[in-house]
């Protein structure tokens, strides 16, 4: 089960075993983590699930689908490292990504 690591208000890091299949967002909810709300469940319809990917990780994501783009740029403070937790699935090659929650989120 690989661990995430959710950085939340810049300073408090959560590190989380998520399981295979579930998502970034879902593994924060179902552990309590503030500042993913997931208003729509995962359905990439809210970008209360943004997050920004620890540098080194970005590329080795799974590509954004349509749609994501748009949505990403109705979340707070958007920038290049900016992703929908929700659209990214855990597997074991994710073991130790990091996000960051933004502190606005939070
Ligand atoms: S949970 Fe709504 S866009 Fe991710």
């Amino acid at each position: 089960m690989p661990k995430i690591m959710y950085i939340v208000s810049s300073v408090k890091l959560h590190t989380i075993n998520v399981s295979n299949g579930l998502t970034v967002m879902e593994g924060a909810v179902q552990n309590d983590i503030p500042g993913i709300d997931a208003d729509c469940g995962g359905s990439m319809a809210c970008a209360t699930c943004h997050v920004y990917v620890k540098e080194e990780w970005f590329n080795k994501l799974q590509k954004k689908e349509d749609g994501e783009e748009d949505m990403i740029d109705m979340a707070y403070q958007p920038n290049k490292l900016s992703r929908l937790s929700c659209q990214l699935t855990v597997s074991d090659e994710l073991e130790g990504l990091t996000v960051k929650i933004p502190e606005k989120q939070a």
